[in-house]
């Protein structure tokens, strides 16, 4: 039978992730945060003190990463982030980490996940799509205001400055640069709030599946 892929792409703090956890309960679906896997991939290059240069090895520790690695709190910091979007521009590392998730998004029962390239590379065959966006000052506030509550020195300018940065290298990159598909529905979350947002993405799927 019709397996059910739903596909969500969009640039940082977009509210992707949010609007592909309430989607994959709706549907009681398996999702994937694609992100937290190239934090884990970044993170680990931190640790161990790896450059960029380092392809071999973060190749190697792109292709034996465990999904244990993924519940580490720190995936989800500031640093890590900016430490994903630079691994995540190797075109090796990206490779090493595709099959991966072309398993999850393709098992029988179907699948959501949350990325950039997702509509693009993983899944151009996923029957939904949506693209999430917002004005990067929205989403720099949104994502303040989750980072603040652990980190209560942090400046609004700083995170809108670290958005950006990552708008433009995930944007500029040569290797599944973020970029919408053509068959994607384009979902702008700039003058949505939360609920209405999700309103949105349900009607969506709905009209989409
Ligand atoms: O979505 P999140 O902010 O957690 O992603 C962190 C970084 O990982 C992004 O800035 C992007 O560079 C990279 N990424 C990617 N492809 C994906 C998911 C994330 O390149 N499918």
């Amino acid at each position: 039978t019709y397996a059910l892929i739903i596909a969500f792409d969009g640039p940082a703090a977009s509210g992707k992730g949010t609007l592909a956890s309430v989607i994959a309960q709706d549907y009681d679906l398996p999702m994937l945060d694609t992100g937290l896997i190239y934090r884990a991939v970044g993170f680990l290059r931190a640790q161990r003190g790896l450059t960029l240069e380092d392809v071999e090895q973060l190749v190697e520790i792109a292709r034996t990463l465990d999904t244990q690695t993924l519940d580490n709190p720190e995936l989800r910091g500031r640093e890590a982030g900016e430490w994903a979007s630079q691994v995540a521009a190797l075109p090796e590392v990206r490779e090493a980490l595709k099959r991966f998730q072309i398993d999850f998004a393709h098992q029988p029962g179907g699948a959501v996940l949350d990325g950039r390239d997702i509509g693009t590379v993983i899944a151009p065959d996923a029957p939904v799509k949506i693209f999430v966006t917002a004005r990067a000052e929205v989403r720099a506030h949104r994502r303040w205001l989750q980072l603040v509550k652990s980190n209560p020195d942090l400046a609004y300018e700083d995170v809108l400055a670290d958005i950006r940065l990552r708008d433009e290298r995930d944007s500029s990159r040569s290797s599944a640069p973020l970029s919408m598909a053509d068959d994607a529905v384009l979902l702008d979350t700039t003058d949505l709030g939360i609920e209405a947002a999700i309103e949105h993405a349900r009607r969506i799927v709905r009209d989409r599946r």
